[in-house]
């Protein structure tokens, strides 16, 4: 019996396998909701899936290829499963779908179906025509997405969170020169203000106390208002600012363009707005920055930087580096190194350039020898590890608000976060998942804070125990 006759479940388990932001987070929540309304259960087991997904990333070379060596093996376990009798429809979803299309089909004839981040929607229909043969989904229907997640349920077989994030915009108009997005995700299309206010206070009655708002060019978000009048990012945080039993709002990624005045006065004025905030620079060369068409040169990104600390002193920032972009030179390398101490960032993520198919800086000539990657890379990853080290050792003896999220790593303990995003370790109980403490740090780490429950948030039976 050969494969294709086997190509049948349009019900069962499916597994959901992410890669990359967390906007592909959110889609693969999103897919799990509109396959458990229909017949799907989740399982945590690719060998027990009747329905694989891939929800891929495609922003550096290494993400993408990390498919290809997961279809391999996908390939052995549908065969042995052939052998068995047993039918498995695997799909390819997310970013490499939309950038590689049917060359996916071609290199990897065992996928059913590649569905692009914006044609995820009718999964089940397309499934269902996948039965017959090869589907291929990638337009960019970005407005019957949204309009179909404004009637999505949340999925029952969802665990309760504490914590979640809300898709606000998609796409990207900025045309940094060594992205992929503006092409995978397509051109910036923001979501109603009455469609993020409704899901929001579907996520708070659920038990959600915390929001991150999606957008790949999140504070570029121009939505319709309630007032039926464009809303900018601002706006729409001091609305949502009001809805009951949300008590932390968070936003990612921002390009410093468009940090509007409006922004940095949610910034001032909400407490509920949280001090941290990822603005990514990826160089502090002038020379480099314009040649990525970042449109902002180093001086900008640091008056910007001062003018949010002054609207809240306490802000704390992280951001996303790229080393090796072609042309640079030691000495452009030198201007990111310092800049990094010149912000104090919170924590940084770093990268290696990564010449993407399509994009303007692929072709360029100068592009830089992977040893050299590699050693400034090292470089800047030991800079920015000194300056979270300094900010985390910075919370010892102080008192912070920590969300409890869920279970810590030893037994007796819980995890959750502190407003700068820093992952607390706390001993609590689990019935105090969910609560918003007051918590006396007592150590610090690269990545973590120990701290314990200060007087006020300590349970009265822990208090009558001790
Ligand atoms: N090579 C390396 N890093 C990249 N990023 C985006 N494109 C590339 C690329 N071609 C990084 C940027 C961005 C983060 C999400 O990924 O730093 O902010
Ligand atoms: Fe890519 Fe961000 Fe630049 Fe948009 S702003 S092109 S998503 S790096």
């Amino acid at each position: 019996m050969s494969q294709n006759e086997l190509r049948a479940p349009t019900s069962g388990k499916v597994f959901i396998k992410t890669y990359g932001c967390q906007m592909n987070a959110y889609d693969s929540e999103r897919m799990l909701d509109g396959l458990t309304a229909k017949s799907f259960t989740p399982t945590e087991h690719a060998g027990d899936a009747d329905l694989i997904v891939l929800n891929t990333c495609h922003i550096r070379e290494k993400a993408a290829e990390k498919v290809y060596s997961e279809l391999g093996r996908l390939r052995r376990l549908k065969e042995a499963h052939a052998r068995g009798g047993k039918s498995m429809q695997i799909v390819v979803a997310g970013c490499v779908a939309q950038a590689e299309g049917a060359e996916i089909l071609a290199r990897a004839p065992v996928v059913d179906a590649v569905v692009g981040p914006q044609s995820y929607h009718d999964l089940p229909g397309l499934l269902r025509r996948a039965a017959q043969g090869p589907v291929v989904a990638t337009d960019f229907a970005v407005v019957e997405k949204f309009a179909a997640l404004r009637n999505a349920a949340i999925s029952p077989a969802a665990p309760r969170r504490v914590t979640a994030f809300l898709t606000v915009q998609e796409g990207c108009d900025k045309f940094c020169s060594f992205c992929v997005v503006p092409y995978t995700r397509g051109a910036e299309v923001s979501r109603a203000a009455s469609e993020i206010l409704a899901e929001a206070r579907r996520l708070a009655a659920n038990g959600v106390r915390e929001v991150t708002l999606l957008g790949q060019n999140v504070n570029g978000w121009r939505g319709v208002g309630l007032n039926r009048r464009e809303w900018g990012l601002g706006r729409l945080l001091f609305a949502l600012a009001e809805v009951p039993g949300l008590r932390r709002l968070r936003y990612t990624t921002s390009h410093p363009r468009d940090m509007d005045d409006a922004l940095i006065a949610a910034h001032r004025d909400l407490d509920v707005l949280m001090p941290y905030l990822h603005l990514p620079v990826q160089s502090g060369s002038n020379r480099i920055l314009k040649a990525m068409n970042r449109r902002h040169d180093r001086d900008a990104y640091l008056r910007l930087i001062d003018r949010i600390r002054a609207a809240r002193p306490d802000m704390a920032f992280s951001g996303d580096f790229i080393v090796g972009f072609p042309g640079e030179s030691e000495a452009d390398f030198q201007d990111t190194l310092r800049i990094v101490d010149e912000v104090s960032y919170a924590s940084a993520f770093s990268f290696k350039y990564s010449p993407r198919p399509g994009t303007p800086a692929a072709d360029r000539d100068a592009q830089i020898a992977e040893a050299t990657k590699a050693d400034r890379l090292r470089r800047l990853q030991a800079v920015i590890n000194a300056a979270q080290i300094r900010f985390n050792a910075g919370m010892v003896g102080r008192t912070l608000e920590v969300l409890l999220e869920k279970p810590g790593r030893r037994p007796g303990q819980l995890a959750g976060r502190s407003p700068y995003l820093q992952a607390v370790h706390v001993d609590a109980p689990p019935t105090r998942i969910g609560d918003l403490v007051e918590v006396e740090i007592v150590a610090s780490g690269p990545h973590s804070l120990t701290g314990r429950l200060t007087a006020e948030t300590r349970p009265m039976a822990e208090e009558f125990d001790s």
